[in-house]
């Protein structure tokens, strides 16, 4: 039997996987565990399985000297020091694919929730304010035949293109390689500013790395349409928030759409003012189904990886030719 800690109670699917394998201690409480939880419930531990909201650093992995594999309950992999985890030997997992089309969708409803201002109709519903059919009530932006600009053509990036294929949207893609997928579907690829230039909706899917924050930083979103609105269900930090504020206050963009916030779960105060800014609580894979299956595949990932064999799901495939 491996030993493992588990920073949050997941999905009883994947608790199975592990349990029929590993001692498995999971931090009991329902809230984020501190670095010093975390240290004190894996210093002892050959495996960690971790969430996107645990800083998982050197000073954790140093302090934890008998890990041997950390899997992520996530796609990004931001929140954990590859590096160093490939320096000490420690392999990597992550459970991509098992989020595509789910955060896909988030993105998609996001889109459509600030184009058709559906948050807006919502809340003069509840205020009881809805005094019959206008003319002018809640003009929003068609999203059929508008151009959506999509940076980060990966799986998610693809799953959206083909969303808004079905939406009979013009598509353009930034990615550093082309995707024969968008192609086939009429997309073009341009560079960022290009793109950022001539799109009405701009929508990131690209993970957070040094290259990627503060991508859309102010002379990007300067250089946006003033109809066009931004959509961020990758990270936070790959936009910098507080030029986005200055943005939509001098009205230099239409809106803006968010999953994720650069210093979440703060959020930058006077985002909860706009109207025009729809504000979801990082949720983009948030469905029954795929939470399931991203247990599942974060637990057979640890596993895996405990037993000696090569995950599927591997992040630094280098650990297996760098190891001491
Ligand atoms: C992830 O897994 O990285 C996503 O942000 C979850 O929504």
């Amino acid at each position: 039997m491996y030993n493992v800690f588990v920073t949050r109670k997941i999905p009883e699917e994947g608790m199975e996987i592990l349990e029929k394998e590993c001692k498995v201690e999971v931090f009991p409480e329902e809230r984020i565990p501190t670095k010093a939880e975390i240290i004190a419930g894996a210093r002892d531990k050959e495996g960690l399985l971790c969430l996107l909201t645990d800083t998982i650093d050197a000073e954790v992995m140093d302090a934890c000297a008998k890990l041997r594999a950390i899997s992520t309950y996530s796609a990004g992999v931001n929140h954990i020091d590859v590096a160093h985890a490939t320096k000490k030997g420690i392999v990597v997992t992550n459970a991509p694919s098992a989020l595509t089309e789910t955060t896909a969708d988030l993105a998609f409803g996001l889109l459509l929730a600030v184009a058709r201002r559906i948050p807006e109709g919502d809340r003069l519903m509840r205020r009881r304010a809805f005094t019959g059919w206008a003319p002018t009530l809640l003009l929003g932006t068609d999203v059929h035949g508008s151009t959506v600009g999509i940076i980060g053509a990966g799986k998610i990036g693809t799953a959206v293109a083909r969303r808004a294929k079905g939406f009979g949207m013009e598509i353009l893609y930034a990615s550093r390689k082309p995707n024969r997928e968008i192609e086939e579907m009429g997309g073009i690829k341009l560079e960022i500013d290009d793109l950022v230039r001539e799109s009405d909706f701009v929508t990131l899917h690209i993970p957070l790395t040094r290259d990627t924050y503060h991508l859309m930083d102010e002379r990007r979103l300067r250089m946006m349409k003033k109809s066009a609105y931004l959509i961020n269900t990758a990270r936070g930090q790959c936009v910098d928030e507080k030029a986005l504020v200055r943005c939509l206050k001098e009205g230099v963009i239409a809106g803006a759409a968010l999953d994720v916030y650069e210093f979440e779960p703060a959020v930058t105060e006077e985002l909860y003012e706009m109207e025009n800014v729809v504000l979801a609580p990082h949720i983009g894979s948030a469905t029954t189904r795929t939470r399931t299956n991203m247990a599942i595949m974060a637990a057979t990932q640890l596993v895996k990886a405990l037993k000696g064999e090569t995950p599927d799901q591997i992040v630094n495939p280098d650990v297996f030719t760098k190891k001491s």
